[in-house]
């Protein structure tokens, strides 16, 4: 057991998910431990190149692969008896040029089941006065989706029922059914309303111990970034770089909980409501 305060951040050999690592360094101390992760070795170790304050550690963590979270988290609980900030960030990145048909599996793989494992494995794990945080986007509300649709993602109590409903939406990209029916042709939106309604679940069992013990559960939209991600679709040129963006997630870990955010979507400080 350690009294240094463990990080960890997925997809974080670039983009936010580095920002979010190297804030972290920044701010921490000399006794606390970052893991900045991802999916590839070498791009690891060269995300870790450079960063300093607290102790940056490499490691592969690909959130595709089913067993991976409880692997991590076991190796946390083994190494430091526990985890005191995790960012669940990776992304697939995929562009208006790919099929939705041929990407959903992939994609819901990394996106959603990739966060429902992580919320799963980690929150057992978070320390007094922890944050558990999945990046999402503003997208992440039924505001973006057609009211038919709401109840599939509204109201839900349980990871497994955000997994059902994200698995019957990938099926029906899949078989292109859903091409006629209501769903947004943008599987980020669907995507990032599932990452929002796990957080959701989660927090409507977990609300009250959490609170009184100083910890936050929040999903967080960042803003538009300049990443080749969003370079994909938007000119985003003049956005705000990544380390500029990762400041507002960071003002969440370093600034103390307000109530209001546990559960919620939360940008630049404020909720966005979910409906
Ligand atoms: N960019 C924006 O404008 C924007 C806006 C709103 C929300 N967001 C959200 O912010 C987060 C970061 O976005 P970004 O623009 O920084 O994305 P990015 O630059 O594409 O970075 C994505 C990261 O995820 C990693 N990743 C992909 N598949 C993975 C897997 N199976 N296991 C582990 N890591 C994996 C990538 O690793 P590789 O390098 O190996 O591919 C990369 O490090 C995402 O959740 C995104 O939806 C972004």
């Amino acid at each position: 057991m350690t009294t240094s305060l463990i990080a960890l951040v997925t997809g974080a050999n670039q983009g936010l998910g580095r920002a979010l690592a190297a804030g972290l360094a920044r701010r921490l101390t000399a006794q606390d431990v970052v893991y900045l992760t991802g999916r590839d070795s070498a791009r690891v170790a060269e995300a870790v190149e450079g960063l300093s304050g607290a102790q940056v550690r490499g490691e592969l963590f690909d959130v595709a692969d089913p067993e991976a979270a409880s692997r991590f988290a076991e190796r946390l609980r083994d190494r430091h008896g526990g985890v005191d900030i995790v960012f669940g960030n990776a992304v697939m990145r995929v562009g208006p040029e790919d099929d939705p048909r041929e990407i959903i599996g992939p994609y819901t793989q990394v996106n959603n089941f990739g966060t429902t494992r992580l919320l799963r494995a980690f929150a057992p794990l978070v320390r007094d006065g922890g944050r558990l945080i999945v990046v999402a986007s503003s997208l992440g509300t039924l505001h973006h989706l057609a009211p038919v649709l709401h109840q599939r993602f509204d109201g839900l109590s349980t990871l497994d029922q955000v997994d059902k409903q994200v698995a019957a939406w990938r099926d029906a990209v899949a078989d292109g059914s859903a091409r006629s029916g209501a769903w947004p042709g943008f599987v980020n939106i669907p995507s990032k309303i599932a990452q929002v309604a796990a957080v959701r679940a989660l927090a409507s069992h977990r609300r009250a111990a959490d609170l009184d013990r100083g910890t936050l559960l929040a999903a967080v939209c960042p803003g538009m970034i300049n990443t080749p991600t969003s370079a994909k679709w938007w000119d985003v040129s003049g956005a705000p770089s990544p380390a500029e963006a990762a400041v507002a997630l960071l003002d969440l870990v370093f600034e103390p909980v307000q109530p209001e955010h546990y559960g919620q979507l939360v940008r630049f400080g404020q909720v966005v409501p979910w409906k």
